[in-house]
């Protein structure tokens, strides 16, 4: 062997150390990068709900109700196709004569209003909205009616 091919096997053995050492070493993390890692995997958004403490930046609550909808919402949604052109021999909104055989043959406004919820007839219960509260119906109701609660 030359002397020059021994200083290159020298230099590739040493080579070889060091990239075996560099593989070898387990990545360590000092405090700083512990502490970002765990910042950058955090969630992005935490949920908090009314009534908890929650984390200072956090500036408003969604609230989960909204209230009940008002009885033209409803009727434009739901109650709109049997009720404007009296589709099934259904009391067209805003007919007076009509609504007020429908309350008489009822009894009162709280029985229509049972009969709208169960169903009578070709009416459907709850006129198809089916996630209706009571109040939402009554407000339709009241609104296509003109009849008061
Ligand atoms: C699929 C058609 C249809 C839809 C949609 C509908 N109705 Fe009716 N509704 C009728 C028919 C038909 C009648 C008449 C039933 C009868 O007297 O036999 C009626 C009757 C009623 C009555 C009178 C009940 C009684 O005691 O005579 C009320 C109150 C009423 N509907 C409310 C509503 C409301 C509120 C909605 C919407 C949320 C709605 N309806 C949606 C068809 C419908």
């Amino acid at each position: 062997m030359s002397r020059v091919t021994q200083i290159r096997t020298l230099i590739a053995l040493i080579g070889g150390l060091f990239s075996i050492l560099a593989f070898a070493k387990p990545v360590e993390l000092d405090e700083i990068s512990r502490k970002e890692v765990a910042e950058r995997i955090a969630p992005i958004g935490s949920v908090c709900k009314e009534g908890e403490e929650c984390a200072a930046n956090v500036g408003a609550t969604v609230s989960t109700t909204s209230g009940p909808r008002s009885g033209e919402q409803i009727f434009n949604q739901f109650c709109t196709a049997c009720h404007t052109s009296g589709l099934l021999g259904a009391p067209k909104k805003d007919d007076k004569a009509a609504w007020e055989t429908k309350l008489s043959a009822a009894g009162d406004f709280s029985k229509l209003l049972g009969n709208a919820i169960g169903g009578i007839g070709s009416m459907p219960p709850k006129g198809t909205c089916m996630d209706c509260s009571d109040e939402e119906m009554s407000n339709a109701i009241e609104f296509m009616s003109g009849l008061k609660p």
